[in-house]
């Protein structure tokens, strides 16, 4: 009885700092609420921050218990085994099974799928009873009929690529960061692949797409938890995205500033699948879209630039080359600007923001992604290591942290 007392009285403990903490520590507000905010606009799915709050709280609380609570010898089991998950996930996807079932839109068996796509019945129903145990399709009658669950559809729709990509290239890539890269001080992708990731994709144009298609489906929810805690200085403002990929936060940014306009800067392949995706979107009016090097002097209509935004973008280099950058930016910023400040806002895993153990620790996993996916160097950064960045390429200012309901969080300093 003293004992299930004794564990009641921690657990009531842990809630009420924690929920201490959520009274104290607020939301960091910042911004305007956007003027325009579409149907399917991404910051519906943006919690409100209390809620965030008290869920990522719990979450916290709970994987701390299941990790204090489980064997250690299943502890190692699991983290040894866990890339068989991720494998499960890659041949439901890569075979097109799940998507299968999204185009035929109605429960199938595993012999029907397997004879439907070619592929062995025996081990379709293996892979297909596993992603059950993983969460991607359930079944009915014990297994005699699977449809998908809703991790299921996003796995065919907006995180197909992502999957795909993360899957292949990048996975070779971290086998070689941890046993190559921590002596030679190569990226792993470069011993890999002997190339780096963007000059192998250049190489590579159906990669490069699959690679725009991952980054893509990254925005939703980021862009959500963006345009609920960050704004552009003004509604009016031109928003220049640097590295910009195929545009989407751009396209989403105007989509919520109606009298904004935008600019694209990425390499000349990615820019020309920019160009489609803004008129596909009906922005091409109020969108520019560059094709160049961002380590390159910027086209001459960034001047107008009223803030630059670079998303995921510095934790793709090492210092030299993330300094080069921000100098660029700085230079294209120097035009008269009105007497306005000109800003720069970066999103990113910024590490040690005290977000929660399950956050920093996939943090520090995306970290890990960096040195062995980009050229050596490239990593996740705490603000500090911003910080000195910042001042390593002349700006003055010191960078303002603002929190957002997600993984990542904005930068903003003055250039
Ligand atoms: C991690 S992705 C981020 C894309 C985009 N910002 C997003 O959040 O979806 C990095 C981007 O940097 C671009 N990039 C790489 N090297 C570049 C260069 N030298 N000049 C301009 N863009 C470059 C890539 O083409 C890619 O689109």
């Amino acid at each position: 009885m003293v004992t299930v007392m004794t564990v009641l009285s921690v657990v009531v403990g842990i809630l009420a700092v924690g929920f201490g903490g959520i009274v104290m520590s607020g939301g960091p507000m910042t911004g305007v609420t956007p003027p325009l905010v579409p149907e399917d606009s991404p910051t519906h799915g943006s919690p409100p921050w209390p809620v965030f709050q008290v869920v990522m709280k719990l979450h916290n609380l709970f994987a701390y218990l299941a990790r204090v609570t489980i064997p250690p010898n299943l502890h190692v089991m699991n983290v040894a085994t866990s890339y068989w998950q991720s494998e499960v996930l890659y041949s439901l996807t890569y075979n097109g099974i799940l998507q299968y079932l999204v185009d035929e839109n109605s429960l199938k068996s595993c012999a029907d799928v397997a004879s439907s796509l070619h592929l062995q019945e025996m081990v379709v129903c293996e892979y297909m009873k596993a992603g059950e145990h993983l969460g991607f399709l359930q079944s009915t009658d014990n297994g005699s009929n699977y449809g998908l669950t809703e991790a299921g559809k996003l796995s065919t729709g907006g995180m197909k690529d992502w999957i795909l990509f993360i899957n292949e290239e990048t996975k070779d890539a971290w086998r070689a960061a941890g046993t190559e890269s921590i002596r030679t001080g190569v990226s792993g992708f470069q011993s890999q692949f002997g190339l780096e990731l963007f000059a192998w994709h250049n190489e590579h144009p159906d990669k490069e797409a699959q690679f725009d298609g991952a980054m893509t489906s990254l925005g939703p929810a980021a862009v959500g938890a963006l345009l609920s805690g960050w704004s552009p200085p003004a509604l009016s403002s031109t928003v220049c995205d640097i590295g910009s990929g195929v545009g989407t936060l751009v396209a989403e940014i105007l989509q919520h500033y109606p009298e904004a306009k935008g600019m694209t800067l990425d390499q000349p392949s990615v820019s020309e699948r920019a160009t489609v995706y803004m008129e596909e979107k009906g922005l091409g009016h109020r969108a520019q879209v560059f094709g160049s090097s961002f380590f390159d002097p910027f086209p001459p209509e960034m001047a107008t630039c009223d803030v630059f935004f670079m998303r995921f973008i510095l934790h793709d280099w090492g210092d030299d080359d993330c300094i080069v950058i921000l100098k660029q930016i700085k230079q294209a910023a120097s035009g008269p600007k009105n007497g306005n400040k000109v800003k720069l806002a970066i999103m990113e895993q910024v590490t040690d923001t005290n977000a929660g153990a399950a956050m920093e620790r996939a943090k520090s996993l995306m970290s890990i992604n960096m040195i062995a996916s980009c050229s050596f160097g490239a990593r996740e950064r705490t603000m500090e290591e911003y910080a000195q960045l910042f001042a390593a390429a002349g700006y003055s200012g010191a960078p303002k942290l603002i929190k957002l309901r997600e993984i990542f969080s904005v930068l903003e300093v003055e250039i």
